[in-house]
């Protein structure tokens, strides 16, 4: 189970010491990916300078095919179109669905954002079925929202 408090608690002390997003964002990824072994692919994407296409930035997991997604498109492009977090139980059940690993059953993606303002996301594979919940979500999204502080903070 991830401890949200400890890890946002280490990437303020990042920042403190003077690191930016990219540091914090490899640290974030690498963490929650050890925290639990419901997740088997932890990833951030960032959406591009033109905002319609997310970048993978950096992943613990199976190499994947999507480094570069258009919005709109798969889970991924679709939580960005539609400005929200999205969790799904049964990815053979989604249309569009960007299938990066035979074995994943569902996957959770947060956004990483400061209001309206999106910035990228933090996505999560599980080859269990229905593998997240409300609980993780919230713990999801408040590091995301601890990622998205510092990289508003470079781009003022
Ligand atoms: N499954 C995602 C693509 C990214 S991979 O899971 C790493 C999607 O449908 O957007």
């Amino acid at each position: 189970m991830l401890d949200a408090t400890e890890l946002i608690k280490d990437l303020q002390q990042m920042r403190d010491e003077g690191h930016l997003s990219d540091a914090l964002l490899r640290q974030a990824v690498k963490r929650i990916a050890k925290a639990d072994p419901r997740f088997d692919w932890v990833g951030v994407y960032l959406l591009n300078d033109g905002g319609d296409e997310l970048w993978l930035h950096n992943y613990v997991g199976s190499p994947t095919e999507h480094a570069k997604i258009p919005v709109g498109t798969g889970v991924c492009g679709m939580a960005v179109a539609e400005k929200a977090n999205l969790i799904v139980d049964d990815v053979s059940k989604v249309e569009n669905y960007l299938a990066c690993d035979p074995d994943v059953q569902s996957e959770m993606v947060v956004l990483i954002r400061a209001g309206d303002e999106i910035f990228g996301q933090i996505d999560l594979d599980s080859s269990d079925e229905a593998a997240f919940n409300e609980e993780d979500e919230e713990a999801i999204s408040a590091v995301a929202d601890k990622l998205a502080e510092q990289i508003a903070a470079e781009r003022r």
